[in-house]
């Protein structure tokens, strides 16, 4: 059967250890042991719809490498469609992450193969594109192929949905279409411009609605998140759970929601099932490693 949900972005091996504190500028501090994790947000998301039930495809680049492999075979594990996964000409993507004692991280990538993914690879997609519900994005490919997905799919009257992260260039024809853009309390802060953005959440849902996009959720890690749209906010509580290492919580948030969206699911819904799965990514170490199947979701 085809795709119900296609996502195009980024596949990174994570180099990850924990330290007790984050160091800072031109200091040193020790970390535990190496940890190698199949990461990157867009094969995250990819990896969350999946593993929750989706018929979810992945198109990004990784290299002909070790990395490239347990990438793939992550993917394929969990049951996402590979076929428009492309391989060589970089090494595959890496993240230098360092988890913190309360679960927090600091991330560095290093693009790699994420960096040669082209807008021509898109329409090499284009009929998996056009197949799907949904179409979701992220900002660790070059902002070219975001653009090309996007417009793509609306084009083809594919649904958006965007995370902006890392923030980078977004085009007003892009943010128009977002349905919804999905930003954390930082993200939103960044496009709203910073120092004088508003610090209540539900204004900044309302203020980023004001800059285009069909919709919007702001996340808001352990006080869940909230959903804006024409309609106006919901709130949305997540089940409290004890933080271990948050890397990807958001990729599983982004993932399961644009997966319930593309199944028809109201975005209040598909909030309220969102929030639960990413509460439980923050329970385990690693990024695909901790991702929920369906049935071992919080209430
Ligand atoms: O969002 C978490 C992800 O960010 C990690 O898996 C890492 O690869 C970086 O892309
Ligand atoms: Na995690």
């Amino acid at each position: 059967a085809p795709a119900e949900l296609l996502v195009v972005g980024s596949a990174n091996a994570d180099l990850v250890t924990r330290v007790e504190r984050h160091p800072a500028p031109g200091e040193t501090v020790l970390g535990s042991d190496l940890a190698v994790h199949p990461g990157g947000k867009g094969a995250n998301q990819a990896v969350a719809a999946a593993r929750l039930g989706a018929r979810a495809a992945l198109l990004a680049r990784v290299g002909d490498d070790a990395h490239g492999r347990m990438l793939l075979e992550s993917l394929r594990t969990a049951g996402v469609d590979t076929a428009p996964v492309l391989t060589g000409g970089a090494p595959t993507g890496v993240a230098l992450i360092a988890v913190g004692a309360r679960g927090d991280n600091t991330i560095v990538v290093s693009p790699g193969a994420n960096a040669r993914l082209t807008p021509e690879d898109v329409a090499a997609a284009h009929g998996v594109l056009a197949g799907a519900a949904v179409v979701s994005l992220q900002m660790e490919v070059p902002a070219p192929v975001v653009a090309a997905a996007a417009r793509a799919a609306a084009a083809a009257g594919t649904r958006v949905v965007l995370n902006p992260s890392p923030p980078g260039e977004l085009p007003d024809d892009v943010l128009a279409v977002c349905d919804p853009l999905v930003v954390n309390e930082h993200e939103a802060r960044g496009l709203l411009g910073g120092a004088g953005a508003p610090r209540d959440p539900g204004e900044q849902a309302r203020a980023l609605l004001a800059l285009g996009p069909r919709s919007v959720v702001v996340t808001l890690g352990a006080a869940g998140a909230l959903h804006r749209g024409p309609g106006g906010t919901v709130r949305v509580p997540s089940p409290a759970v004890e933080a271990v290492d948050t890397t990807g919580a958001g990729d599983a948030f982004t993932g399961a929601l644009a997966w319930r969206l593309a199944r028809g699911d109201t975005p209040e819904a598909a909030v309220r099932f969102a929030v639960r799965v990413g509460a439980a990514a923050v329970t385990r170490p690693g990024a695909q490693s901790s991702f929920p199947t369906a049935g071992a979701l919080p209430r």
